[in-house]
């Protein structure tokens, strides 16, 4: 496919306190484990000036030569590799980016990947059920819609999804098999529900839950946040930024982990977790968006930023 690279134009949300967070600095190294359209990469670029290096790392090859376009004033402070961030420690050591003095998470997908028919993940537009990061992955959102038995796929709705209506939308989306376009699903789903949502699309959840699904998106970032603490240098930052409840938990369950010294339940006497602290919590509360910004970008509405800095 050909891309209009100059067209291509993800906002990046909450820059300003990213950039903070991270306290770039001239002369260190950054990563950036959710690329993108490389708008928060960009700011870390200019920053981190003279001196400072940048890791990208995206699993979608469309935003990787997207972030190329946008990147290229920086091509020499920047690596850019087409992975999934649950490999971060490898990327790390392979690049020679080992220990870093800052990473950065964006979940989730950007509004390139949102606005394109052909990736599936709107529903709001009509096209394939594919929501693949990586096109070269073999399961799609049209294997689990079609075939998933539907216990099975209800308990994803509602799990993946937090969606209250999932066993009456998993009999609804069985009973129109085989389903084969976002539109189509989109008004299975709304017709289960009807308008019990008012603020949100009636599909929403159950697109959040089925993108979660086909990209294992809760396994992998459970894994990269381990990693990301092999990966930091001491006093280094740690700046995750979520959409949802299923994220934020785990980003913030972990960071308060490795905030302790013991992990040993409560009810025993004496430690014998031998846990390490490893981190201390730059902010006690998320960071959320200004009401000026979600005017400017309605998308970073749910956002919450979660700052840590390794000891
Ligand atoms: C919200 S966008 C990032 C936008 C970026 N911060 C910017 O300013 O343009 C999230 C990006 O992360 C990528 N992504 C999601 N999960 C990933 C994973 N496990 N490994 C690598 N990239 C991932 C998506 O393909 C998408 O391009």
């Amino acid at each position: 496919m050909s891309l209009a690279l100059d067209r291509m134009v993800h906002t990046p949300v909450l820059i300003s306190e990213v950039i903070q967070g991270l306290d770039v600095r001239p002369g260190k190294r950054y990563v950036d484990c959710t690329l993108g359209g490389g708008g928060h990469s960009a700011a870390i670029l200019s920053r981190c000036q003279p001196g400072g290096e940048l890791l990208g790392i995206d699993s979608d090859p469309e935003a990787i030569s997207i972030a190329q376009h946008n990147l290229y004033n920086y091509f020499e402070s920047t690596v850019i590799v087409n992975d999934n961030f649950y490999n971060l420690e490898q990327i790390c050591t392979e690049t020679g980016f080992m220990p870093v003095d800052g990473i950065l998470f964006d979940l989730g997908l950007s509004s390139l990947q949102l606005s394109s028919d052909e990736r599936g993940f709107s529903f709001q537009r009509s096209g394939p059920l594919d929501m693949r990061f990586n096109p070269d992955e073999q399961l799609t959102a049209a294997d689990i819609v079609n075939k998933m038995p539907e216990s099975k796929l209800a308990q994803l709705i509602f799990i993946y999804g937090e969606e209250s209506y999932a066993n009456r939308i998993a009999s609804n989306i069985v009973r129109h098999r085989p389903i084969s376009d976002t539109a189509e699903l989109a008004a299975i789903v709304s017709s289960s529900i009807g308008d019990r949502y008012s603020k949100i699309h009636p599909a929403t959840r159950t697109f959040q839950a089925l993108r979660i699904a086909v990209n294992r998106e809760l396994d992998h970032l459970t894994s990269a946040l381990e990693q990301s603490l092999k990966c930091l240098a001491p006093g280094g930052r740690l700046a995750v930024i979520s959409y949802h409840s299923l994220e934020d938990r785990i980003v913030k369950n972990f960071m308060l982990r490795e905030t302790r010294s013991c992990i040993c339940p409560s009810n025993i006497p004496e430690c014998r977790c031998h846990h390490q602290q490893q981190l201390t919590l730059i902010n006690k509360h998320p960071i959320t968006p200004t009401e000026t910004e979600i005017e400017i970008n309605p998308r970073s509405r749910s956002s919450k930023l979660r700052i840590a800095q390794r000891i």
